[in-house]
């Protein structure tokens, strides 16, 4: 099955449920999202379904085993049946979420998203991973299970608070150092829309060509293993950890230019923020090797599968030893305490 990635008007949303050929709508919604939107998507106007409807706490907390039985035994008291469709209209905490759920009840019905933050109409809501956390970390419980139709709307961006703006904008910047279109639209500062289409249709590629990333689907998870640590350890947004992670593997196993385009890209693309979270303080190589340990690219016991980008649009997976990154991390430590981008 292959994902319909499609540019919709908000006044579009409730056209394009109708247009499901199910009798029953579940709909999982983020809390925040519904406050701005519920006068422009009018459930009124879903004809002949059935729509149940479950209210997401907003963002991330929604990602716990708690809320995932909660919303499963709600729909199943509710009344579905396994050509039921769900809906997902939120940022990426809701489509991780509401995914697992679609992939787990009944052994699975059909979903479809409505991403509603910058990063998850880029990255999240496309190439099916879903997941909620555990306690030994982010993302720890999930499923492949890809949507049927992603329906995003550049719309929902204008309530989106600056700082998760620009955690979207973390992703597109890593999107840039993986294909060259993405890095020219970028630098020369093309209408955000077009930029998000090619990162979407970019995701949607690589998922088509390997959707359980056994393979090419592994290079986008640039800057993320030394990201989710950070983002454990600063609580920082999702994408901007990933900015930091990065500077982190460009830093300790790239090269210079990395470092140079980063710089260039960061400014094209308005990301705030010179000082990296570990900036004049003690660099957390201990909390840092813990977390890769329970990364779940560890591919094998002592060893994690690092991207490392030779130059924009040529990025390679390369397998290294826990050993040899504390090493690493231990000689750029210092350097690493005073940079700044
Ligand atoms: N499955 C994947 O492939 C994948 C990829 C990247 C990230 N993720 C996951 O995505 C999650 C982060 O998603 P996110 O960055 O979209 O954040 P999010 O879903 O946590 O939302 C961030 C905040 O923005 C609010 N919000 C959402 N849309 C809004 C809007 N239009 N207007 C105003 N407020 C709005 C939310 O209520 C929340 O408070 C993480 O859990 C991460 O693990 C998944």
């Amino acid at each position: 099955m292959k994902t319909l990635i499609k540019n919709i008007l908000l006044e579009n949303v409730v056209e394009e449920i109708n247009r499901l050929e199910t009798d029953t709508v579940l709909l999982v919604v983020d809390h925040q999202v519904w406050s701005h939107y519920s006068k422009d998507i009018i459930l009124e106007k879903i004809e002949n379904k059935k729509v149940i409807f479950w209210k997401s706490p907003d963002g991330e907390k929604v990602k716990n085993i708690n809320d995932f039985q909660n919303a499963i035994e709600f729909f199943l008291d509710k009344g579905i049946h396994r050509n039921a469709h769900l809906v997902a209209i939120g940022g990426g905490a809701v489509s991780d979420f509401a995914g697992l759920v679609a992939a787990t009840i009944l052994r699975g019905i059909s979903w479809s998203v409505v991403p509603t933050t910058l990063l998850a109409m880029v990255d999240a809501s496309i190439g099916g991973k879903v997941a909620i956390n555990s306690k030994s970390g982010k993302n720890l419980i999930g499923a492949f299970h890809l949507p049927t139709n992603v329906w995003i709307c550049a719309r929902f961006l204008k309530t989106l608070p600056e700082l998760e703006k620009s955690s979207g904008m973390g992703e597109v910047l890593k999107c840039c150092f993986l294909d060259y279109t993405i890095y020219d639209l970028s630098i020369k500062k093309a209408p955000l829309e077009i930029i998000i289409d090619a990162c979407a249709q970019f995701k949607q590629k690589l998922t088509d060509e390997d959707l359980l990333e056994t393979g090419v689907r592994k290079i986008l998870n640039l800057g993320h293993s030394f990201g989710h640590a950070l983002e454990y350890i600063y609580n920082l947004p999702h994408g901007l950890a990933v900015v930091w992670g990065m500077v982190l593997v460009f830093k300790v196993f790239g090269t210079e230019k990395n470092i140079n385009d980063i710089i260039a890209l960061k400014n094209a693309l308005d990301i705030p923020g010179k000082n990296p979270p570990w900036f004049n303080k003690e660099f957390p190589i201990d909390k840092i090797m813990l977390y890769l340990s329970k990364d779940k690219k560890i591919s094998a016991l002592n060893s994690i599968d690092l991207v490392i980008v030779n130059d924009i649009g040529n990025a390679v997976v390369e397998k290294k030893s826990f050993d040899e990154i504390q090493l690493a991390l231990e000689n750029n430590k210092d350097e690493l305490r005073k940079f700044t981008l």
